[in-house]
């Protein structure tokens, strides 16, 4: 079985009451899988800033009857085609097309692709996720205390 490390934590009263309350709101089963999320949250954003190899996925909203944006879309992402792991498309309707890409690279690599491609006129809305390759991540127990 996984070993777990346990450390004891002092904060206000106020504070650890608001903590429980919003991890009640959020359905965590106790404090320390709500604490164990917050930790790899953390890590990961430490990874984006340091510009480590990380996977993000791009959602983008677009019109696609505005004229050339598919190709300009899809030409984009065939210049980056090594980082461009898996694509899934949509067809919300007669217009609206829903593209959610999957990219592994350097941070920053992946947020010049997201920004470029959210940027790209015609696209109605866009967001980056940003995630981790899960190294040093490991699962939590959730009967664990
Ligand atoms: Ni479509």
């Amino acid at each position: 079985m996984e070993q777990m490390a346990r450390f004891g934590v002092s904060l206000q009263p106020q504070l650890l009451e608001r903590f429980d309350r919003e991890i009640r709101k959020r359905k965590y089963g106790n404090r320390s899988e709500a604490i164990r999320d917050l930790i790899r949250d953390f890590l990961v954003e430490h990874e984006w800033k340091e510009n480590r190899k990380v996977i993000g996925t791009i959602t983008l909203l677009f019109d696609h009857h505005v004229r050339d944006l598919t190709r300009v879309l899809t030409e984009q992402q065939h210049q980056h085609h090594s980082k461009v792991l898996s694509t899934l498309h949509v067809h919300l309707d007669e217009r609206h097309c829903l593209e959610v890409l999957v990219i592994k690279g350097s941070s920053k690599e992946v947020r010049e692709m997201a920004d470029r491609l959210i940027g790209t006129r015609g696209v109605l809305h866009g967001k980056l996720t940003a995630t981790s390759m899960g190294r040093g991540f490991k699962p939590g127990r959730a009967d664990a205390p």
